[in-house]
């Protein structure tokens, strides 16, 4: 889609908005307050915004109701690029009502502000990629921010991803459940906005669930979501859907679920077949709390695990609890930030038994398991309802300790690949193995002759090796695995731009649980996320390079390269 510029802008005043006029003049009240009409004669109206300006609440007023609000980084200076503001959901006639917090507006110079010039109508939103950084085979939302996956189901063929998402701008803000469908998680499509804020805050992390039997009452079939609203408290809420997905309505009762702490949130649902319950699991402060329910609207509590368990320098966010395959055995994955072992984001996990009402932890409480050993794998859970009976996780590819300021705009954050979760042995002791799901390998297309910047490497090993990816200008990533230590390493410290933050260059180390027979190693623009091929060695880490890595180098191990279709 391209973008149609308009080729008239009528100014008219406030009072004199004609049949014809479309943004009217801005009327500064004050410093800090802005009143804009304007006539909504196309689809769009396209917001100019500025990254590092102050944020300003827009709220939209439709015959004297507010009828939507949210937080905009409105141009001063200069239009970093344009975010689209969705008409077709309001009346014809409608009332910007802006209001500035920042430091600027105490200059005096609102009405001087670029965004009042920039504002255009238009029919199209041009979503066309202008990031060389953009990911061509992870999931990144077209525009706008994004972080922790959400909601995330399989029905019909179908995958569905909801996400974290800001339309109104690169950094987080604004708190939306997007929507991107798949049929083979590797290639995804955009779907429109599924959930956005209401009186009870902005739509926070959550899961989604296929109700089978319709215990809920919104159908059979319904998909039922259940998030976190997060206003002046933290509260669960819940919301269906009776066309796959596509749209939520929220359910009249919300808040389901509620809980005096200042953190209680992302609960994922699940179906345990021994009780014949809902089960959720919350992330509070220090500790997850399980709820049981029949119907997903009235909730009891069961228990609650971790105070003493595992890391706890962060805050536990986004649990997911699994039941594995073949195995009476349960993982509870718990995503805590800041407290990884490279410091930020990161996703500890636990292992143990789940009767319905408690979890056991099958490690000593001084014990903490990582599911990823690379600086950005974070808010990592599974997808409801996956074919088989697998095991399908995600995680957002990125640390919050710089993912607001990494070296992209019309985009920030992607996914990573998809991977199916297993159990192993080692040493008396369970772990999780994170293995590219198969969809991944059907993904590969023919051999290259070098790396390109969209590849999976493949390297044989006979024992410890080095592997170096290298662009013209000396730019790289170094890796090692050391045999004998039972590590694997990866350098990016001199992969490209590290300058927007000081905490990304880094050298990020994993433990091997053994031998590493091969790795594989997948390549998307700006990410490296490297495995053995059993999952026992997963590392996820982005890099932005100035130019494609073209070079590789191994010493130790025989590579190929395939390119990804
Ligand atoms: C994790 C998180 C969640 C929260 C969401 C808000 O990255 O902090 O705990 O629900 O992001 O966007």
């Amino acid at each position: 889609m391209k973008l149609t510029t308009l080729a008239t802008l009528f100014a008219f005043s406030m009072t004199n908005l004609t049949a014809t006029a479309q943004i009217a003049t801005p009327q500064h009240l004050s410093d800090a307050h802005t009143m804009l009409r304007v006539n909504a004669t196309e689809r769009y109206l396209l917001l100019p915004v500025e990254e590092k300006e102050d944020i300003a609440r827009v709220d939209i007023v439709c015959n004297n109701k507010v009828v939507k609000g949210f937080n905009v980084r409105l141009a001063v200076d200069k239009v970093d690029y344009l975010v689209p503001l969705d008409l077709s959901q309001f009346d014809k006639n409608l009332l910007l009502d802006v209001t500035f917090h920042g430091d600027r507006h105490k200059t005096g110079s609102v009405k001087e502000f670029s965004c009042w010039k920039e504002m255009k109508l238009s029919s199209t939103f041009d979503t066309s990629n202008r990031e060389r950084f953009r990911p061509a085979y992870h999931h990144t939302p077209a525009w706008g921010w994004m972080n922790d996956p959400n909601g995330m189901f399989y029905k019909d063929g179908v995958w569905h991803l909801y996400f974290q998402f800001n339309p109104y701008g690169s950094q987080w803000e604004n708190m939306t459940w997007g929507h991107s469908t798949s049929t083979d998680l590797v290639h995804w499509q955009m779907q429109d906005e599924a959930i956005a804020p209401d009186a009870l805050g902005s739509i926070f992390s959550g899961s989604a669930v296929v109700d089978k039997q319709n215990t809920a009452g919104f159908g059979k079939d319904a998909i039922i979501a259940m998030y976190t609203s997060a206003g002046q408290h933290q509260t669960q809420s819940i919301a269906y859907s009776t066309d796959n997905g596509k749209t939520f309505t929220k359910y009249a009762g919300n808040p389901v679920l509620t809980y005096p702490a200042p953190d209680f949130r992302d609960p994922k649902v699940f179906w345990h077949e021994a009780t014949k319950k809902w089960i959720v699991v919350l992330a509070v402060g220090q500790e997850v709390q399980f709820y049981s329910s029949k119907n997903l609207k009235e909730w009891s509590f069961e228990s609650a695990f971790g105070k003493e368990y595992g890391n706890h320098d962060g805050v536990w966010e986004c649990p997911d609890l699994l039941k594995m395959p073949q195995s009476d055995k349960w993982v509870l994955l718990l995503n805590i930030n800041p407290g990884g072992p490279f410091g930020g984001s990161a996703t500890q996990y636990f292992t143990g038994k789940f009767d319905g009402h408690k979890f056991v932890c099958d490690s000593k409480p001084s014990m903490t398991k990582w599911m990823d050993y690379g600086k950005d794998h974070y808010a990592t859970v599974t997808f409801s309802n996956a074919p088989e009976g697998r095991l399908v996780a995600l995680a957002w590819m990125s640390n919050w300790q710089y993912a607001n300021q990494v070296p992209t705009k019309q985009f920030r954050s992607a996914n990573s690949i998809a991977r199916d979760l297993k159990l192993f042995e080692d040493a008396g002791e369970s772990y999780l193995a994170s293995v590219p799901s198969p969809e991944l390998l059907a993904a590969r297309g023919k051999q290259l002759k070098k790396p390109s910047s969209t590849c999976e490497i493949v390297i044989d090993l006979k024992g410890s090796a080095s592997v170096e990816l290298k662009n013209a200008k000396g730019e790289k990533v170094v890796m090692n695995y050391d045999e004998a230590a039972r590590t694997f390493k990866m350098d990016r410290r001199q992969s490209g731009d590290c300058s927007f933050s000081e905490q990304f260059a880094a050298e990020t180390v994993a433990p091997t649980h053994g031998s590493i027979r091969q790795l594989r190693i997948f390549i998307d623009k700006s990410s490296v996320e490297a495995f053995d091929s059993e999952g026992k060695m997963v590392m996820t880490n982005l890099v932005f390079p100035s130019d494609p890595y073209n070079q590789l180098k191994v010493k130790g191990g025989k590579a190929k390269i395939y390119e990804i279709k």
